[in-house]
């Protein structure tokens, strides 16, 4: 089962044309991208995702509308690359649901969970070499410090990149989750080692540049008229969102949609707990 966040919202917000062109840049197991390709007649949409496996599965699930999708592997930086593919410069809009699927959060073979032991791998793409047992058993202190606090936002990461630095070797999720909870106590809800789970994921996949990447490219891949939709799920991603979006607006190249970000309705995190950080904004290219 899988909850694609503000689903109708971001669909909505993308404003879809029955004859557009329209690119999922996060594509995942294909929610958002079946919610477009339902409202298209002679337009397609390029479902993209840097994680063939997941690819497969948006596949599967988005059978029923296959005449009107194209799908694409590759990153944020490929982008370009995906839209000239299909013989155009431009398409009439993007939409970026970041971060990870439900499927590669809760598949234990995929090293990103903290409840299931799996190896410590956390790369959505595998195809790419360097996992999160290369980072956790062989970067400097500091480094991990540096990454568990300005990514994660966790207070207590001097102590747990010492904690992970004395248990080296580690060798999967549960030791990882488990020298986490040893070095710090549980305070509230979360378990103690789901900030540096992220950070770490992030710094894997280096989702701080692909964000960057993204923002970058985005304007320049919609046409006039068309929409950037971005979810985003931490506060890290959503201030540069909002930074490149205004930005944006104050050159003239686009108007902002979303003043302040619309997120989920109670509804919708009683029913998917973790789309309860989930921001969305948007701009319509001039
Ligand atoms: C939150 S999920 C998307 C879920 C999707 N909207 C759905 O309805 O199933 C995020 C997806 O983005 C992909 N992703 C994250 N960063 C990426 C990047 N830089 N380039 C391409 N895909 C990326 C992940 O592999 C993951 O499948």
């Amino acid at each position: 089962m899988h909850f694609p966040v503000l689903r109708a919202e971001a669909v909505e917000y993308l404003a879809v044309r029955p004859d557009g062109v329209y690119l999922d840049a996060t594509a995942g197991l294909g929610g958002h991208t079946l919610e477009i390709a339902s409202r298209l007649t002679t337009g397609f949409v390029i479902a993209n995702d840097r994680d063939a496996e997941s690819l497969e599965f948006a596949r599967a699930n988005t059978m029923e509308f296959a005449a009107r999708i194209r799908f694409h592997h590759g990153k944020f930086s490929d982008l370009g690359e995906a839209v000239r593919e299909q013989g155009f410069e431009k398409v009439n809009g993007l939409l970026a649901d970041l971060g990870v699927s439900r499927y590669q959060l809760t598949e234990p073979h995929r090293g990103f969970s903290i409840l299931t032991d799996g190896p410590l791998d956390m790369r959505m793409d595998q195809t790419q070499r360097m996992t999160a047992a290369d980072l956790v058993n062989t970067a400097a202190e500091k480094a991990i410090a540096d990454w568990i606090h300005q990514l994660g936002e966790e207070r207590r990461a001097r102590k747990i990149a010492r904690a992970i630095v004395r248990a080296r070797p580690i060798r999967s999720t549960l030791h990882l989750a488990g020298v986490v909870e040893r070095a710090v106590p549980r305070t509230g809800r979360l378990h103690p080692a789901t900030r540096t789970f992220m950070a770490l994921r992030m710094v894997v996949n280096d989702e701080p540049g692909e964000l960057d990447r993204l923002l970058n490219v985005a304007p320049q891949l919609t046409a006039a008229g068309g929409r950037i939709v971005i979810v985003s799920f931490t506060s890290f991603e959503d201030r540069k969102v909002k930074e490149q979006f205004r930005n944006l607006g104050r050159e003239g190249r686009a108007e902002v949609l979303t003043r302040r970000p619309l997120t989920p309705s109670e509804k919708e995190v009683h029913a998917n707990p973790p789309s309860r950080s989930a921001k969305l904004r948007a701009v319509e290219m001039k």
